[in-house]
């Protein structure tokens, strides 16, 4: 059951996923993606920064090293309130499944590690929808840096924390960064009862915890109609994320 912060429940279920840069969130929630749009439920999908009318303005401060704490906690709020009420929530009311790469636990973990105050932050997401099922993919430090640097050894400013003056050393910084959101995680297991999922073992068995956990949620689920072009991107592995961004982009006059 998704949730109003007022209590009153939502028809569709809200599915999200938390844990630090590199635990496989991603990879997870694609596979449960492909598998429920297989299974023809009807799936919507929202990412972590990446409203199309804050985005914008959150990469320009990132790039140009303005954000403050305080600002940084805000311009994510502002982006996830957007999201909530224009893809979330509609998808819930409508009875959809809505998959969630990072929810307000990234926020609570990230703006905390900064320095700002937790109550003050978890006041700024009092709006958000009560997920149905939050999953924390709990991996060590070591074996997430490990993922990461793999695949990319250029770190950016801000995921490395190196706002904070903890290291003029780029990787020093952000093993340190993670290092404390990863303690803000795992405080927040028993706070909000996440479901921890082992990130360490082989990917398919995660992936077959995940869908046996989500597997009593879907009574009642809205079903996709059935259309030819929803099958073909079914089968391509394709969704919104994907097609909006082969879209040209339109100027504002
Ligand atoms: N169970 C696993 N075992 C080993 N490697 C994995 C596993 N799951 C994912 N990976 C690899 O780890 C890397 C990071 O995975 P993924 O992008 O899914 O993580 P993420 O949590 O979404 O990271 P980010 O927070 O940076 O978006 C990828 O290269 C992925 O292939
Ligand atoms: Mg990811």
């Amino acid at each position: 059951m998704a949730t109003l912060p007022d209590g009153r429940t939502l028809p569709g279920k809200l599915i999200i996923v938390e844990g630090i840069d590199g635990s496989g969130k991603s990879t997870q929630l694609d596979l449960l993606r492909k598998y429920l749009v297989g299974e023809g439920y009807c799936v919507a999908f929202s990412e972590w920064n990446s409203s199309p009318i804050v985005k914008g303005v959150t990469q320009k401060g990132k790039k140009k090293q303005l954000l403050t704490p305080l600002s940084f906690c805000l311009i994510h709020a502002a982006d996830f309130s957007d999201r909530m009420e224009r893809q979330m929530l509609p998808a819930l009311k409508a009875g959809a499944i809505v998959l969630a790469d990072r929810y307000i636990y990234t926020a609570f973990a990230r703006d905390v590690a900064r320095g700002l105050d937790p109550q003050f932050v978890r006041q700024v997401y009092s709006f958000a929808i009560h997920p149905t099922i939050a999953f924390y993919f709990h991996v060590p430090l070591d074996e997430s840096l490990k993922r990461i640097m793999a695949g990319r050894p250029q770190l950016k400013y801000y995921e490395a924390g190196l706002d904070l003056g903890l290291s003029e050393d780029p990787h020093d910084s952000f093993r340190t960064f993670q290092g404390m959101i990863l303690e803000e995680y795992d405080r927040m297991v028993d706070e909000f009862g996440l479901t921890v999922i082992d990130a360490t073992r082989p990917l398919l068995e995660q992936q077959d915890d995940v869908r046996q956990i989500v597997a009593p949620h879907l009574k009642n689920v809205l079903f996709a109609e059935p259309s030819a072009w929803r099958e073909v991107l079914a089968q391509e592995g394709l969704h919104g994320r994907y097609l909006e961004s082969m879209l040209p982009e339109t100027s504002e006059t």
